[in-house]
């Protein structure tokens, strides 16, 4: 290329010098002082006799040619500047339609006619489409390969705008502006209190999910806390001592370590929309998530403040250090005879998949109550005491309750039900998608399934005809332990997809170790805070015809 240029450049040089000298001209087609001309006759031209006017022609000739070959050369040059774009632009290359761009570092790529040949598959892909690879890189490091950007640099179109090329920055006014950043990945239900779920393909991609796509249920900002100021006031029994204890104090505890998974109570409330509107973030499936925890367990903590199990009833009171404008804090609680007991590994923790927890999962410690709905795992903990009864939080008395269908919101009495505890059991299809088109022959259909209090999940049954005959998924993940099944399975099942058949009724349902099982439909199940919402998982697919 350097060479061509070059080359191009003396043979402009040359025509011009022509055009300037008209005929008393003496042109060397090889200029001595550039050493990368190509070796040529030397053409001498003197005076305006004939033998020379051939020599003129043809020097106009190779003239305007090189003059016409160095204005295409700038044309292509000035195409090969990078062009540039803002996030704006490549956000809105998010779909086959307006194609779909993402970037890397400050490069932007157009990976439309890539994202079928994907290895992950095209979904995967797609997630990104319109924003940055970096977070999804960081969660499959696979990609932080040479032969993978190499792939990639095939598609590179432009460059990123030099001011976008700097994460945009949140207004302070906002109460929410210090709040983390999240991975594009998450499906975002509110951005204010930011809930999000992790999609259907990521959710069970891994037995662990991987901390930036944890579902996230915030119900107001994230408190950012120091680390090295922390304090959690444990309330004494009445005569004893209160404990203050930083966090190094907690790590004085004997460290305990489970894998619990986490669902909120919302979980697949969108469905119950379906039947009939409730009030409530639209949760799809992905309000649950599994994570390895680790911390010091509450009745150890609990234990040294003086506290024992008593005969009357009594609950452990927990508040968040996420307050409202009016000073209000989080809060939930649960039954003392739960906290005390060793074999329910009630947890408070500092880590999570052996981290630190992230600050949106509560850092420095939260709350991890292992069977028990998602509300009482209280984030940012800050204080913990015992009382006679439950926590006079919003959260506790006047939510994650449920009712019959009977009851509205004229009629409903939260004092009339108690607050949920353990979870009712669940199960979910994650692959193939709702609505997406599978290939004929054999199908492979994945999901998650689990049980609260413990209770194992014993097997999972799929259906391809809406329930009219059933198929035994195969269980994955790790073994459980009786009581003490805290995490999800995943399952799977391949199933030759019934010859001629267009579409299928993909359903499932999951049975755990006390035969409890998922109820059929929803309608029976409705509340109106659309919650507990366990019917069985139901998807439709079509199946791609034969050629
Ligand atoms: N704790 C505090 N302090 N504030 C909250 O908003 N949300 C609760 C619980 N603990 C909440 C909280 C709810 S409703 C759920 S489902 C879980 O946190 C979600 O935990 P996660 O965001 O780590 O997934």
């Amino acid at each position: 290329m350097l060479l061509l240029h070059r080359a191009v450049v003396s043979a402009f040089r040359h025509a011009c010098r022509f055009k300037s000298t008209s005929s008393k001209l003496c042109i060397q087609a090889c200029s001595t002082n550039d050493s990368f001309q190509p070796q040529c006759p030397s053409l001498t031209f003197s005076g305006n006799n004939s033998s020379t006017r051939g020599w003129r022609v043809m020097g106009t000739l190779l003239g305007l040619g090189a003059v016409l070959a160095y204005h295409d050369h700038r044309c292509k040059a000035a195409q090969e500047l990078p062009r540039i774009y803002t996030r704006e632009e490549v956000r809105s290359h998010s779909s086959p339609e307006t194609r779909i761009w993402v970037t890397l570092g400050s490069e932007v790529f157009d990976v439309t006619e890539f994202v079928d040949l994907h290895p992950g598959g095209p979904s995967k892909l797609m997630l990104a489409a319109g924003g940055p690879l970096e977070p999804f890189w960081a969660l499959y490091a696979v990609h932080n390969q040479s032969h993978v950007r190499e792939i990639l640099a095939q598609y590179k179109i432009g460059e990123l705008s030099p001011e976008d090329k700097a994460p945009s920055t949140l207004k302070t006014s906002d109460p929410y502006a210090d709040d983390p950043i999240r991975h594009p990945a998450l499906k975002v239900n509110s951005q204010r209190p930011f809930n999000a779920e992790p999609p259907p393909e990521l959710l069970t991609e891994n037995y662990i999910t991987p901390n930036p796509i944890f579902f996230t249920r915030n119900h107001l900002p994230v408190p950012n806390l120091d680390p090295d100021t922390y304090r959690l006031h444990v309330e004494g029994p009445p005569g004893g001592q209160s404990l203050s204890l930083s966090l190094d104090d907690l790590y004085q505890f004997p460290k305990h370590e489970i894998t619990v998974t986490l669902q909120c109570a919302g979980n697949r409330r969108s469905e119950m929309t379906q039947v009939k509107e409730v009030r409530g973030l639209e949760w799809s499936i992905g309000a649950i998530s599994t994570a390895r925890w680790a911390g010091a367990r509450l009745c150890d903590v609990l234990a040294q403040a003086g506290h024992q199990l008593c005969e009357t009833e009594a609950h452990v009171c927990f508040e968040g250090l996420d307050s409202d404008p009016t000073g209000t804090a989080y809060g939930a609680s649960i039954p003392l005879a739960r906290a005390m007991d060793p074999e329910a590994e009630v947890l408070l923790a500092y880590e999570m998949n052996g981290q630190p927890l992230p600050r949106d999962h509560g850092f420095p410690v939260r709350v991890v109550v292992p069977g028990v709905v998602g509300a009482r795992h209280v984030k940012w903990l800050g204080k913990v005491s015992v009382a006679s009864e439950e926590s006079y939080s919003h959260w506790q008395r006047r939510d994650y309750k449920g009712f019959s269908p009977s009851v509205d919101w004229d009629t409903v009495d939260f004092d009339s039900a108690p607050s949920i505890q353990e979870l009712p059991v669940q199960s979910a299809i994650t692959e193939p998608k709702d609505g997406a088109t599978v290939e004929s022959g054999e199908v492979t259909i994945k999901g998650y399934a689990w049980s609260g209090g413990g209770r194992a999940v014993i097997r999972v049954d799929v259906s391809l005809d809406g329930g009219l005959t059933w198929q035994v998924a195969k269980l994955d993940g790790e073994e459980q332990c009786p009581r003490k099944a805290w995490a999800w399975r995943l399952w799977e099942l391949q199933a030759p997809v019934p010859a001629g058949q267009k579409e299928l009724n993909i359903v499932c349902k999951a049975i755990d170790d006390s035969y409890n099982v998922q109820p059929d439909t929803m309608a029976p199940i409705w509340n109106l805070r659309g919650v507990l919402s366990n019917a069985w998982h139901r998807i439709h697919v079509h199946v791609r015809a034969n050629p």
